[in-house]
């Protein structure tokens, strides 16, 4: 097994992160699935020697995840910390992952916590007054709107982040080099092929003659299997391929006759 891999910071987004952190301003990265959002904001936790807590957004999430929750135990009432006031107490990096796929009242809430006075009144727990400790921080995620299940972040709270970092899939041969941070073997070439093969795709999917996108995270799983031994053709139809018999057969085949031209039968 290779170690966690570390992240290549392509567009100077660390950089930004670290601005943003010395200004005490909240940072929003928005990027499709898989362009990198969540190793970003772990190696910029790491580089910083701190803490960081993370929350992911779906429409299961509540109130009560942020806030927290009162817990009866031999008769003794006491509150349960949720993630939103722990890391204001710790001052650690809070990182809210995909805000927009909650329900929007579940947010209510941040808004009195992200504003100027970094404070939120617990009626949860006999009105106490946190205050957040100096260096905490906070960093959000959003998917673009064209994901399902995504809504769209009230402007008050999208307010409350005013550095925004935009992901996109990276260019060809930066991408090579990403990849090449996960594999070990020299598969250069077949994996330059690879990520045209993903190009491609994701260009199709752009213009929705295609369901499905692929991410870094299929040109580095292809990258891997190569590793492993299997074959580019056995490869690409396996992690590019077969993932559109979700959506039947015409689908399927176009993809598959993509796979055929590039890597023959
Ligand atoms: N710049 C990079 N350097 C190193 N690895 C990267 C980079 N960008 C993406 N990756 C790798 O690509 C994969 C997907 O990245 P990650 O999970 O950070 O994406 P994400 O944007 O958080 O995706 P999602 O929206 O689905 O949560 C991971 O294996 C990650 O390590
Ligand atoms: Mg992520």
């Amino acid at each position: 097994m290779l170690q966690e891999a570390s992240y290549l910071d392509w567009n100077n987004s660390i950089k930004i992160l670290n601005k943003a952190y010395q200004a005490d301003l909240f940072v929003l990265i928005i990027g499709t699935k898989g362009t990198g959002k969540t190793s970003l904001v772990r190696d910029f936790a790491k580089s910083l020697d701190k803490k960081l807590e993370s929350i992911n957004f779906s429409l299961r999430t509540r109130e009560s995840h942020l806030i927290g929750t009162k817990t009866l135990t031999n008769g003794t009432v006491s509150f349960d910390e949720g993630l939103l006031i722990k890391s204001m107490k710790e001052g650690s990096i809070l990182y809210l992952d995909e805000i927009n796929s909650s329900e929007p009242d579940v947010l209510l809430r941040l808004d009195e916590a992200l504003d100027d006075r970094r404070q939120i009144i617990l009626k949860e727990s006999s009105g106490e007054v946190v205050k957040a400790k100096e260096d905490w921080f906070v960093i959000g995620t959003i998917n673009p709107l064209t994901h399902t299940g995504t809504k769209e972040l009230p402007p008050q709270l999208l307010s409350r982040f005013p550095v925004r970092i935009r992901l996109e899939y990276p260019p060809e041969n930066i991408e090579l080099e990403i990849i090449k941070k996960h594999v070990s073997g020299n598969h250069n070439s077949e994996i330059v092929q690879a990520i045209k093969l993903a190009n491609i795709l994701r260009q199709a999917a752009a213009v929705e003659e295609l369901f499905y996108s692929p991410s870094l995270r299929e040109t580095i799983a292809f990258g891997k299997l190569l590793d492993c031994g299997m074959s580019p053709k056995e490869s690409a139809s396996i992690v590019f391929g077969n993932v559109y018999t979700q959506w039947g057969n015409i689908e399927y085949q176009k993809v598959s006759d993509i796979i055929t031209s590039m890597y023959g039968n």
